[in-house]
């Protein structure tokens, strides 16, 4: 089932003249220097995405994958390689970007109105309208009735839920995702990747979706790119065969069953025996 993507003569040719990718990653490095080693982060990854695509980024703890999304989010620099961004090259942060994290960024003494209002009062919209797109945002990940909650009255699921009503108010052209589920309870987690998919599927905007978590990155993803460590780089990128709208049925659907034993597969490979006291094969003495 695993087909690369990675070359263009999938596409049809319409596609290839209508679809200019909205992102594109072209050998991008990363290296880090600490304690006299240097730590090359990522190697080599080159990867386009198209618009309103979701993109799922799957790998192992020190792959690279947030190195990879803050160097997207303009937060971070390549050591060499580009990241162009509807043709233009990113070099700082921007509002075309929009980052959610692991745990929700929310000012704990806002309402969660005042939470979500709060960039657009900073982007000058009135207060007003503000506070009424704020309510229309809230409804739309599913907490209206919480419009005055502190998020301390929060569980972690509805924090999470309002730091993306957040992070949605200004529009972005595509959403930057660093496992932000990560923190929630099974449960909690799978209600939240069955609600984002909802969302995503209304908004037709374009996501990078980190995760360590294989059945997430599957399920949420049109597409999944497998990262390997030491030296970060991508080992896979597979195209999901699932179809739209899922939804609860969509775990059910042996073909996830098939995709997750193939990219565990991948990844168990990719570890290889690790022999005790074996040296990081990412790390070399600067
Ligand atoms: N600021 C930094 N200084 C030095 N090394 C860093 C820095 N940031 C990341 N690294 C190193 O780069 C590699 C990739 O880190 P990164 O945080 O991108 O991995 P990750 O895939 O997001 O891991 P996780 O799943 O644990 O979040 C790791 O070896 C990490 O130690
Ligand atoms: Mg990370």
């Amino acid at each position: 089932m695993l087909s690369s993507n990675a070359a263009p003569s999938g596409a049809t040719t319409m596609e290839a003249i209508t679809d200019q990718p909205q992102l594109r990653l072209t050998g991008v490095r990363k290296t880090f220097h600490r304690d006299r080693k240097t730590v090359e982060a990522l190697r080599d990854v080159s990867f386009e995405v198209p618009r309103g695509q979701f993109l799922s980024a799957l790998g192992p703890s020190g792959c690279g994958k947030s190195t990879m999304l803050h160097i997207i989010g303009g937060f971070e620099t390549a050591t060499s390689g580009s990241v162009h961004l509807d043709g233009k090259p990113v070099t700082a942060p921007g509002r075309d970007r929009g980052m959610m994290f692991q745990q929700a960024t929310l000012f704990p003494w806002k309402t969660v109105q005042a939470n979500v209002a709060w960039p657009l009062l900073v982007d000058g919209w009135k207060r007003k309208h503000a506070r009424e797109r704020a309510r229309e945002l809230l409804a739309t990940v599913g907490l209206s009735g919480f419009e005055h909650s502190y998020p301390a009255e929060l569980s972690g699921g509805m924090r999470q839920r309002a730091a993306l009503a957040r992070t949605l108010g200004l529009a972005p052209d595509i959403l930057l995702m660093d496992e932000p589920f990560g923190a929630l309870d099974a449960q909690t987690r799978e209600l939240m990747q069955e609600e984002l998919t909802r969302i995503w599927q209304e908004s037709q905007l374009t996501v990078i979706f980190i995760t360590h978590d294989i059945n997430e990155a599957v399920f949420l993803g049109d597409r999944v790119l497998v990262m390997g460590a030491r030296p970060g780089r991508i080992i896979a990128d597979v195209e999901i065969e699932l179809d739209r709208p899922r939804g609860a049925h969509t775990k059910r659907d042996p073909k996830l069953v098939e995709y997750h034993n193939e990219f565990w597969d991948l990844i168990r490979q990719e570890a290889g025996p690790q022999p005790s006291g074996s040296r990081d094969a990412g790390e070399t003495p600067s």
